[in-house]
């Protein structure tokens, strides 16, 4: 029997916390992903303005029939919109595009250029009062980063990379302190991490796949977190709802945790280096 997939409870806004994530996703890919996905169970989707897959994902969420309001819906603003109206007109575009009058999550895709984050983060804000978005994230941010963008805006969500080889002990730390929904992404090293051995063996020891192990294991750390895997195809994306019903040890999550090397597998768009 499996278990129904855990809810973070967020300042009274519910969050499903496996997450269904879009990024390279194209075509039928993504059309039949997200359709097959909300068949499965998923009611958490995230994209972004550089995915260039918004009108698929909406076309998905429609032809679904599932009610626009079960669906916590995440998307992104990306760099090139640096003034508060480009903000505002990038929005409108992306909400056309799928085909909704409000995301859940509007996320400021990366930290660039931080004297416009008061002009970007301030849109960003009139959003959520006229409605057209219900609550406002950041992404890529480092924990002083966050802590400047929490000065500037009402912010809920940090959206970042981690995952068992990126451990990120100051962004969870500030989500618990200031109640923020933090989202791993890139959940599974983008891979990398299921063919470690040490993740492999305890899969085979809980009779699950390294997939479910990884998953549960960053969803037992926090009762803030969620994680957004991207699956193509019916197969993986139902292995990864499966993580719900793992159940790791307390040795099984010391040996994960020990695994860190602060090793990312993206970079940012415009430089390779980041401040720690
Ligand atoms: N905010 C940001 O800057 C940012 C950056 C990166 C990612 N993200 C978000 O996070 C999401 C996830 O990150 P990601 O796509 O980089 O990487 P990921 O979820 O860590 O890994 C995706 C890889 O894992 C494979 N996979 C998924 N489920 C599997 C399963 N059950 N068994 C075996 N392999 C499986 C996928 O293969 P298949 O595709 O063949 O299933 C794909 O190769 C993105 O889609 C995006 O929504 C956000």
């Amino acid at each position: 029997m499996s278990t129904p997939q855990p809810i973070r409870d967020i300042r009274g806004t519910s969050v499903p916390a496996i997450g269904y994530g879009t990024w390279e996703l194209e075509g039928d890919d993504c059309f039949t992903g997200v359709l097959t996905g909300l068949e499965l169970g998923y009611r958490h989707i995230d994209t972004a303005q550089a995915y260039g897959n918004e009108e698929l994902v909406g076309a998905a969420i429609t032809a679904s029939g599932i009610d626009r309001s079960e669906v916590f819906l995440t998307t992104k603003v990306w760099n090139e919109h640096l003034s508060a109206e480009s903000v505002k007109a990038s929005v409108g575009t992306s909400l056309s595009k799928l085909q909704t009058d409000y995301v859940d999550l509007l996320v400021l895709h990366w930290p660039l250029d931080e004297e416009t984050w008061p002009a970007r983060l301030g849109a960003m804000a009139d959003l959520v009062e006229h409605g057209a978005v219900r609550h406002l994230g950041v992404s890529n941010f480092t924990p002083p980063q966050l802590e400047r963008a929490l000065d500037v805006a009402p912010i809920f969500n940090v959206q970042v990379e981690h995952h068992p080889y990126l451990a990120q002990p100051g962004l969870l730390e500030l989500a618990a302190k200031h109640d923020l929904l933090f989202t791993a992404y890139s959940p599974l090293a983008r891979g990398e991490a299921l063919h470690d051995p040490v993740i492999t063996g305890i899969a085979e020891a809980r009779d699950a796949t390294p997939v479910q192990v990884v998953l549960r294991w960053l969803l037992d750390e926090s009762e803030h977190l969620a994680v957004i895997p991207k699956a193509t195809g019916r197969e993986h994306a139902e292995d990864n709802l499966g993580a719900a019903n793992v159940y790791l040890d307390e040795a099984d999550r010391e040996a994960i945790a020990a695994l860190d090397r602060n090793e990312r597998q993206v970079d940012p768009p415009w430089a390779p280096a980041w401040e720690r």
